[in-house]
């Protein structure tokens, strides 16, 4: 039995210069997020159906979880025994260090030598990311649910010294735009975990539903978890207290700690459909169907609102064992408070001086119950507005001004702008290098305010992102977040990591991660050739190390390769393009579609009754019969589709001579929530002369103002060899959104592309 004394290991460890992971690069080492040293030596531990794994008095928990990990790849059932203090060959060690504290709670050290593997800790949280690290040494395979044969489960020699720089390491899930099952919840719990991070904000209550189950106001999960479409179809799903404390257990296994968000003042649509007497005008209200900003919002001067509150927060405390509570805060809107008697009255009898100061008041006062149940809050920037609350830790999205005047205050930040930290977003917006530059600590705070940043978080809302679409918007972004929020590296090499995230993608796969882009992906331009009557496309690929897929519809392309990122192909009948990303086999992301159309108004004039607005112009009035059909976002920045705002639509189109045809049609876009629907009415006429028009058909659009899904759909009417040189098309815009709209009697879009003649 070999036996080597650990100290003389530990001093070396300590005494070693901390590497940059970059220098790393050519061994297999690739870990993410990268340790904050590591040393690599010669030699390897192999593992095997023989090997020990050791806890000592207090570790056993973890002992088991490593077993517990390896065990499906490798076929080895490895029973933990407690430790004898000596360092036997062919042993994985876990032990906790009790005397000293240079590795903080959650820091670590891995030595790995031929002999035998030790990883310590002070705390369980440190052995725990020890076992993590541990992990992405071996074989990627070791992530494999079945038994994988004929490989070696080889671990490098190495010196690990680790621990992370941010103690708030968090991914806010929001489980009410779209319910997510408890599995899915705790397969992300490991996720998280197996990446380091070890807090999911877990975002509970919103105006499209209510999540949790309250015992005291059982109609908050029987009424308020579904919301109910134009169509009849039902829609949610929520969590009993049971699942929570399922989750909440699972996830200290995984030394998650789990913090619940109850919105407050705003964003409690689906608690007021429950209990409309806690609003300022009593409602009647349905749980929300579209996204945005609802204008409802609990009363301030209702005492039964307190009430109400104070009785939720008794029951959540009791469920999520650690100390902070998320209050929300956010998207409060004042217009119901500045007319309500109840809330005025409050304003005076409180001396505040306005609206905000009414939130501020709402805030401290849930602050100061929350502080007498032993928690703290978290609420959103918003709740600097009019005064902050005492013991407040503030959450800063937009942008770092509230973590910057927050800090300065004295209070707890936790630092995750839009612009960096929203995963929700396109990667055309934030991409995967964006991310990586993030830095969470604003230049503007002194070294002790600094310490004032607890760390960051990515956002997932999911408005549009139900379940499956999670890993697509998450991943590989998540990877880049943590990477800043772990290691913090001081100088940063994206091309670097960007090469170690191609080589974690292998565990991606085997963990089934349905991981998604890292970037825009591509350019594109579609240039008519009016000598040969063709759309001339180019693409030009920029997201490296994937592969690029064309496809069509109706007809084969003829794709020329014309340099290593350059594709170029004719297009020369209507057809409808799709663009695609793979990796080996597996899709990744989503896929981009675009149509062209061959048809009689094709670079015919248009004559319009009513202009177009300057911030939709798609390029100006040609768009409409440019032949290019409008993309799958009319906000892309493709800029295709043609918006109308708070005018209806009409047209002329001249075919500059009579044509035979059998059908007109109208391409248009719906996102209710953005005020772009589909128009209610579209009549069409044509004319040989262009005085004397007839009627060639109505079309009635049935509504669905509330999906709040995009859609597109063209309108039109079928002819019977019509014979006509001009079009006139009038579309009727809603005059304003109906009154449940959250931005209700707001002006209302059409989104037209484009005017199609066969
Ligand atoms: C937020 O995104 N409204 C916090
Ligand atoms: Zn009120």
């Amino acid at each position: 039995m070999k036996k080597i004394i650990f100290t003389v290991l530990a001093v070396f460890v300590l005494g070693v210069n901390h590497l940059m992971y970059s220098q790393m690069l050519g061994s297999n080492i690739n870990l993410i997020p990268s340790p904050k040293s590591i040393v690599i030596n010669d030699g390897s531990f192999t593992l095997t159906n023989q090997t020990k794994i050791y806890f000592d008095q207090y570790s056993r928990k973890v002992a088991d979880y490593l077993s517990e990990v390896i065990k499906p790849a490798t076929g080895f059932d490895l029973k933990p025994e407690i430790w004898n203090g000596m360092m036997e060959t062919n042993s994985i060690i876990l032990s906790l260090k009790t005397k000293t504290n240079e590795y903080g709670k959650e820091g670590y050290t891995l030595v790995i030598n031929p002999f035998n593997v030790l990883i310590e800790a002070n705390e369980l949280n440190g052995l725990f990311y020890g076992v993590q690290t541990l992990r992405q040494l071996f074989d990627p395979y070791i992530n494999s649910i079945v038994k994988v044969e004929g490989i070696d489960w080889i671990l490098p020699a190495v010196v690990v010294y680790d621990k992370p720089e941010f103690e708030w390491r968090a991914l806010n899930l929001d489980c009410c735009r779209h319910f997510m099952e408890k599995d899915f919840v705790k397969r992300y719990i490991d996720l998280l975990a197996y990446h380091k991070f070890n807090t999911l904000h877990w975002h509970l209550t919103e105006d499209q539903a209510w999540r949790i189950e309250i015992k005291k106001y059982p109609e908050l999960t029987k009424k308020g978890a579904y919301r109910t479409y134009e169509d009849g179809t039902v829609y949610g799903g929520y969590y009993t207290q049971e699942d929570v404390k399922e989750i909440v257990e699972y996830a200290a296994s995984r030394f998650i700690n789990v913090v619940p968000e109850i919105e407050m003042p705003g964003h409690s649509l689906a608690a007021l459909s429950c209990f409309p007497e806690i609003s300022c005008t009593g409602g009647p209200f349905d749980v929300g169907t579209l996204w945005g900003i609802y204008p409802d919002i609990y009363c301030a001067g209702n005492e039964k609102t307190f009430q109400f509150l104070e009785d939720v927060i008794s029951e959540v405390v009791e469920l999520f064992p650690g100390k902070y509570i998320h209050i929300g805060g956010d998207e409060a809107p004042k217009v119901r408070w500045q007319n309500c008697p109840k809330c005025q009255q409050r304003i005076k009898d409180e001396n505040l001086k306005d609206e905000n100061e009414l939130q501020s008041y709402f805030v401290k006062r849930m602050e100061k119950f929350i502080n007498s149940k032993g928690k703290k809050i978290v609420g959103w920037d918003e709740i600097l507005e009019g005064g902050l609350a005492p013991e407040a830790t503030v959450q800063s999205w937009r942008g770092l001004k509230g973590a910057i005047e927050a800090a300065k205050m004295g209070h707890d930040v936790i630092v995750s702008p839009t612009t960096n930290c929203y995963f929700d977003y396109p990667v055309e917006t934030t991409d995967l290098r964006k991310v990586y530059y993030f830095d969470p600590v604003p230049e503007e705070l002194s070294f002790d305010e600094r310490k004032h940043v607890l760390g960051s978080e990515g956002l997932m809302w999911t408005e549009y992102a139900p379940q499956q679409f999670v890993d697509d918007r998450l991943f590989p972004r998540m990877l880049a977040l943590i990477e800043v929020i772990w290691n913090y590296p001081q100088e940063r090499d994206f091309e670097s990591f960007r090469q170690r995230v191609q080589n974690h993608y292998r565990r991606l796969d085997l963990l089934d991660v349905n991981y998604g882009l890292e970037t825009k992906p591509f350019e594109i331009t579609k240039t008519f050739n009016p000598s040969k009557n063709i759309y001339d496309i180019k693409v030009t690929q920029l997201q490296k190390d994937i592969d690029l897929r064309i496809g069509s519809f109706v007809s084969e392309l003829m794709i020329n390769k014309i340099s290593e990122n350059e594709f170029q192909f004719e297009i020369d009948k209507t057809n409808l393009v799709n663009i695609f990303f793979q990796k080996g086999e597996k899709k990744v992301g989503k896929t981009y579609a675009f149509g062209i159309s061959f048809n009689k108004a094709n670079r015919k004039p248009v004559k319009l009754s009513y202009p177009y607005s300057e911030k939709y112009s798609a390029g100006g009035i040609e768009a409409l019969t440019d032949g290019i059909r409008g993309s799958d976002s009319f906000r892309g920045g493709d800029n295709t589709w043609q918006g109308y705002y708070g005018t209806d639509f009409e047209a002329i189109v001249d075919l500059e001579k009579p044509y035979t045809f059998n059908k007109i049609s109208l391409g248009f876009f719906q996102a209710s929530s953005s005020l772009v629907f589909f128009p209610q009415y579209i009549e069409f006429y044509t004319s040989v002369d262009g005085n004397e028009y007839e009627s060639a058909g109505k079309v009635e659009i049935p509504s669905s103002l509330k999906d709040p899904d995009w859609i597109q759909r063209d309108f039109g009417v079928q002819l019977n060899d019509t014979y006509a040189r001009y079009i006139k098309i009038f579309v009727k815009n809603y005059d304003e959104a109906p009154k449940w709209h959250p931005i209700a009697f707001g002006k209302t879009w059409l989104m037209i592309d484009e005017i199609i003649v066969e």
